[in-house]
């Protein structure tokens, strides 16, 4: 039986392999000759950037970052606490931040302004899904996936309460 949590399909699987391909090669194409580092979010982008990272055909790099975001569970505040930092220093590298998701924008905003800080050659961003009617801050998004609605999205890497995440669709979280 299918879980009563699952609502509409918002991106099918065909269609996230498709433009994981796409965002691979555009970013093949974008950082030949660089050896970009790309730094994955935990835990919602390990899913996208472990197959991301395998469409990209160029010598890169990967390291993980994870960040408490305080607020509500649906609501993130823009205060936020780093709770895994880099193991490697970026300044002089080409970094290339990895997000499942941006809502308001607030976490990434902080990512870019603590990564920004430490020098690095280029830094950019790569996002699977944006909610542009919840942006509370414009920031520059290289790559985007897909735009989807507002509602609050699950599977692929995202969660609800840690759960869907194993999902190989992106669907909206069913409200009851
Ligand atoms: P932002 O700071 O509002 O952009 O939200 C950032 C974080 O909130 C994302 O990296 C996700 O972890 C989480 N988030 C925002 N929207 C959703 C959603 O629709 N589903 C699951 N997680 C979400
Ligand atoms: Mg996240």
């Amino acid at each position: 039986m299918r879980d009563p949590d699952i609502g509409e399909i918002l991106v099918q699987k065909d269609a996230l392999e498709h433009r994981v391909k796409q965002l691979g090669t555009e970013i093949s194409r974008d950082y030949a000759g660089r050896n970009p580092l790309l730094v994955g979010v935990l835990k919602g982008a390990v899913f996208f950037l472990s197959d991301l990272m395998r469409r990209i055909e160029i010598p890169c790099e990967v390291d993980f970052m994870a960040v408490a975001s305080y607020g509500s569970s649906t609501d993130s505040s823009g205060v936020v606490r780093i709770l895994k930092d880099l193991d490697t220093t970026i300044e002089g590298r080409d970094v290339l931040i990895v997000e499942d998701i941006v809502d308001s924008g607030l976490t990434l905003h902080y990512l870019l302004r603590s990564l920004g800080a430490r020098e690095p050659a280029s830094l950019e961003v790569c996002a699977l899904l944006v909610k542009p009617e919840r942006r509370k801050v414009d920031l520059p998004i290289r790559y985007v996936g897909f735009e989807i609605p507002n509602r609050f999205a699950i599977g692929y890497g995202l969660d609800h309460a840690e759960q869907h995440r194993n999902l190989p669709y992106v669907a909206a979280l069913q409200s009851r």
